[in-house]
């Protein structure tokens, strides 16, 4: 550990018990904020002062090389070897090499055939076996999931294309109800997966074109893939033409961008589906141009390091008080688990502080009505992450979304304040309690207040915005995988679970499989006993 974490962490224990309101002053709550493009990141209800904030920034010393290296296209993912330009997909008139190479014109071709693909599935020009495309099923898993999953959600309102549904889980559960009701010979298949060989994917996109095969000539037609390895879509008997490919410098949780957004743009359409991209390139540029202290990203991230490794919380909730954004926490569960959740640093050697925190989170006010008791009298301080839109896309009902921001700005306020026992003792006194009784009630509406949150604002959550935020949350797990040492672009510990599963598989069929714990091998013989 640095000098650098240790004068932060004397830092925080001289704050002692001092509380978040009483640092504020008359500029605090316009100076411990971040402004880009109509979006406003709020850290003025943390701990955060002037000291700390000028130590955080220290510690981020190193990002503004680093980033100058991702965005150059070298190759700063160095244990797979690659170079990490997600990037490219979001900067078409932009120019990037790698090693000398100039990757823009296949990603501004891919992009132009995506779209003019969109718009003929859109218009009906190309059509299924049955006629115009009603439906289409994106069958993908992790980050050729969660994006488009989450950003189709999003944006509901500027939906004009067919529907769209997806299917992930290699539980059957998930394909049947998802096929249910669909007609095959008017629905597009699209199976979303840079490798084409995860066994999830794999094994629903064989489902899926049986399923076809039962209803329509060609089943392949009404096939679409979205991968890295164009010649494994090839054989699964997809048409050169409906492959649209993506090099490996796209990693899979920083994939809908491009191809992986395929799905996203046949429901918002082409336009909408480029200001997504706009809003994520005016956020890049935003992160390249602005000095840490007024960088969105940068804040972003040491606020996290602030309350992770430094004040010692060990989740953080994102509460998105916006129904569509439901999704946004499982995106972002991927984006900062499997980026930051590593325990060596690049060079291979141990962690010397704790890596990336628990990410969890559901939309308010839901959220209010569950798991806020926790947030607001539990034991352990959650940092929460409010993000709330200034309007909604229902102006016949202004006055829910008015309710719904009063929510959001209530809860950050109650969580800086809390109530007092005097407070307590006084809403008891006023209900006619007294004595023991009075005491022992009050203790327990006392609320100790004096837990952080940010909020992120935004003027309407549109294409644009959402680019925004992906992309500010991207360049935040990047800020806070630099500064602790990690390759965020990497996920080993994902790949084991792919191989367990595989060796797990024979068990199950009651084949000869050795090398088990004997707890594994006497629950899969009760699960054999179960089946009959
Ligand atoms: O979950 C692990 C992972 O490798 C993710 O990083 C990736 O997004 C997901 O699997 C799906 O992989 P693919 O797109 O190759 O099917």
């Amino acid at each position: 550990m640095t000098e650098l974490w240790t004068r932060l962490q004397d830092h925080r224990k001289a704050q002692g018990s001092a509380r978040i309101e009483d640092l504020f002053d008359a500029d605090r709550a316009t100076a411990f904020r971040v402004q880009a493009d109509g979006l406003t990141f709020d850290y003025s209800k943390t701990m955060i002062d002037a000291g700390a904030r000028d130590l955080l920034l220290q510690l981020a010393a190193p990002v503004a090389a680093r980033r100058d290296a991702m965005f150059a296209g070298d190759r700063i993912n160095e244990t797979e070897g690659r170079a990490v330009l997600h990037t490219a997909l979001r900067n078409l008139q932009g120019n990037v090499t790698v090693d000398g190479q100039d990757v823009m014109p296949a990603v501004r071709d891919t992009h132009a055939r995506m779209s003019a693909f969109a718009a003929s599935i859109r218009d009906g020009s190309i059509a299924g076996q049955g006629g115009r495309f009603t439906d289409v099923v994106n069958i993908g898993i992790g980050g050729s999931d969660l994006g488009p999953a989450m950003a189709v959600l999003a944006l509901a309102p500027y939906h004009d294309g067919p529907r769209t549904h997806f299917v992930s889980n290699v539980d059957g559960a998930d394909i049947a109800d998802a096929l249910k009701g669909l007609d095959p010979a008017t629905t597009l298949v699209i199976v979303a997966s840079k490798t084409f060989t995860t066994i999830e994917t794999m094994t629903n996109a064989q489902t899926a074109r049986d399923w076809m095969a039962k209803a329509v000539a060609d089943p392949g037609a009404q096939f679409v893939a979205l991968s890295s390895a164009k010649a494994k879509a090839g054989d699964f008997g997809i048409d050169e033409a409906r492959v649209f490919g993506f090099e490996d410098w796209v990693g899979g949780r920083y994939s809908v961008w491009g191809p992986i957004g395929l799905s996203l743009m046949l429901a918002v359409g082409p336009q909408a589906f480029d200001q997504f991209l706009a809003g994520a390139a005016a956020m890049d540029a935003h992160f390249r141009d602005a000095p840490p202290a007024q960088n969105l990203p940068v804040m972003l991230a040491l606020t996290g390091i602030w309350h992770h490794q430094i004040c010692g919380y060990p989740t953080r909730a994102v509460l998105p008080y916006d129904n569509r954004l439901m999704r946004l926490p499982a995106y972002l569960q991927q984006l900062e688990m499997e980026s930051n959740g590593k325990r060596v640093a690049m060079d291979g050697s141990d962690l010397s502080v704790v890596s990336g925190p628990v990410v969890w989170g559901e939309p308010g006010t839901n959220g209010q009505h569950a798991f806020y008791q926790l947030i607001h009298q539990g034991t352990m301080p959650v940092p929460c992450e409010f993000i709330l839109a200034a309007r909604g896309h229902e102006p016949d009902l202004a006055h829910h979304h008015i309710l719904l921001a009063a929510n959001c700005l209530a809860q950050s306020e109650a969580l800086m304040r809390g109530r007092s026992l005097d407070e307590a003792r006084a809403l008891m006194a006023a209900k006619g309690l007294e004595g023991a009784e009075l005491d022992r009630q009050a203790r327990h509406r006392v609320f100790p207040g004096n837990r952080p949150s940010t909020t992120l604002l935004m003027e309407q959550l549109t294409p644009f915005a959402l680019g925004q935020i992906v992309a500010l949350y991207e360049h935040r797990v990047f800020v806070e995988g630099v500064i602790l040492g990690i390759n965020s672009f990497d996920q080993w510990g994902v790949e084991l679970g792919k191989e367990l599963a595989l060796k797990v598989e024979p068990l199950l069929k009651g084949e000869d499989a050795p090398g088990h714990d004997p707890s594994t091998e006497a629950l899969a013989a009760l699960i054999r006993q179960m089946r009959g």
